[in-house]
């Protein structure tokens, strides 16, 4: 099968929150599909346009951009009721939405019995994920364990009503057993959820065949991953990862299109790193440096508000997610964000417990909580970059930061984003 398109995937190399939203919206403007592969609401994606914030947490951040066409793929966990909220929000700041959004008929359903068990789950928990209580993990169980509904069930109300009364079932006898119980307002939200059936059956797609037939004819998709390389259910910190394949390969199975079809795979890197929930960060900062970079960054949860744990550039997991992603090219964001800091530090090795020394992400994610990161130093620029448009315009040791991270993680960087604006990032070569 030959493609006379172009399909690029957008894909996060740390621990989510890198800025995805962003460069996907700045990617869009050239593009004609753009399709989510996997996760659901636990993403956060914020875009600015102008003065506006939107935060996207199921729709494609290519939205924004008129006329494009947004599609959610199989590999999604979908909540019905979030996503319509999330579609009427943007109908009311004037979004043109008609005829735009298409929700794959293979795409699993996420239903509020999976978010009253992800709570659950997580507070009887002896080792806690720190999970955005979004259901996705009870969700994707379903999914892997054959008991889930899917998009193209809800046309067939008799199988519908049968799954949804034995999962009613399992899930309160799972809660009792977790301590919890089923709430009185259980039955409404279902409800709830499920009168909305209709409305996303006439939104539904075929997303395999569409994004296909689409790149077969020339056109251009562009495939937005959620969260980041280090949650990914494989190749992240496991157990502290979501439920999901969030690395590239995944964009095909997520989507339904075939691998040889996706040409270009960007990785997105913030120019320092971050992480919520919980789980190893082998390069965290002291715990005033933490607040001050905390503050700098805004570095809050986009979906629940909490706080951000921050640290330096790590290069090992940079040079993992180069590999298992493929990347052709990086954009590092926030680079801003370093403008004030006078020397900066990027983790070139780890030093493990035995005394050994490795450059490649260990397996094992408790040998990751005791590992000893090995620093480079490298000479701060200290000069506001916001107003940058050109790489050449940056000051030097921004560059030789660039360079240096380009260098360490085997991966050309493309784009360097220094604000919040679409404005405000720079093409590189
Ligand atoms: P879950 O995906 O809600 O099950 O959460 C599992 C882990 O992934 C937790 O550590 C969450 O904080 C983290 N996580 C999930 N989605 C995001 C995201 O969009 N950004 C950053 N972290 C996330």
């Amino acid at each position: 099968m030959r493609s006379q398109g172009s399909c690029t995937v957008v894909v996060g190399c740390q621990w989510g929150d890198e800025g995805k939203g962003k460069i996907v919206d700045v990617l869009a403007e050239d593009v004609h599909i753009v399709a989510r592969y996997q996760g659901g609401a636990n993403a956060g994606h914020t875009v600015h346009v102008g003065e506006h914030e939107f935060i996207l947490h199921q729709i494609p951040s290519g939205v924004l951009h008129q006329g494009k066409r947004c599609l959610l793929g199989n590999g999604v966990v979908l909540d019905i009721r979030q996503f319509f909220e999330e579609y009427d929000a943007l109908l009311d700041r004037g979004i043109e939405l008609d005829g735009r959004i298409g929700v794959s008929r293979r795409a699993q359903l996420l239903l509020p019995y999976h978010r009253l068990l992800d709570k659950a789950v997580e507070s009887a928990a002896a080792t806690k994920i720190g999970t955005t209580g979004r259901g996705i993990g009870p969700a994707y169980e379903d999914k892997a364990g054959r008991r889930g509904l899917r998009v193209a069930d809800l046309g067939n109300p008799e199988w519908l009503l049968k799954r949804v009364a034995a999962a009613q079932e399992r899930v309160t006898h799972r809660l009792e057993q977790l301590g919890a119980s089923a709430t009185d307002e259980l039955a409404a939200a279902m409800r709830e959820a499920l009168d909305l059936g209709e409305r996303l059956l006439s939104i539904s797609t075929d997303a395999g065949p569409e994004i296909t037939d689409a790149l077969i004819a020339g056109k251009s998709v562009l495939l937005e991953g959620a969260q980041g390389t280090a949650l990914d259910l494989d190749h992240g910190t496991y157990p502290f990862v979501t439920s999901s394949n969030t690395t590239a390969a995944s964009a095909a199975t997520g989507t339904g299109i075939g691998p040889t079809l996706i040409d270009t795979v960007v990785g997105v890197v913030k120019a320092y790193t971050t992480r919520v929930g919980e789980g190893p960060l082998p390069s965290a900062f002291s715990p005033e440096m933490d607040e001050h970079v905390r503050a700098l960054g805004g570095e809050f949860g986009a979906t629940t508000g909490r706080p951000r744990r921050c640290g330096w550039f790590d290069s090992v997991l940079a040079r993992h997610a180069a590999r298992v992603n493929g990347l052709t090219g990086i954009a590092v964001t926030k680079l801003d964000v370093l403008d004030t800091l006078s020397t900066l530090e990027v983790v070139t090795a780890y030093r493990m417990s035995d005394g050994s020394i490795t450059e490649n992400f260990p397996a094992d994610t408790w040998s990751l909580s005791s590992v000893k990161p090995i620093y480079e130093s490298l000479p701060g620029w200290e000069a506001p970059t916001g107003h940058v448009h050109r790489l050449q315009d940056l000051p030097a040791n921004a560059r030789a930061y660039l360079d240096r991270i380009q260098e360490l993680s085997g991966a050309p960087v493309r784009w360097v984003s220094v604000g919040t604006k679409r404005s405000q990032i720079i093409p590189v070569g």
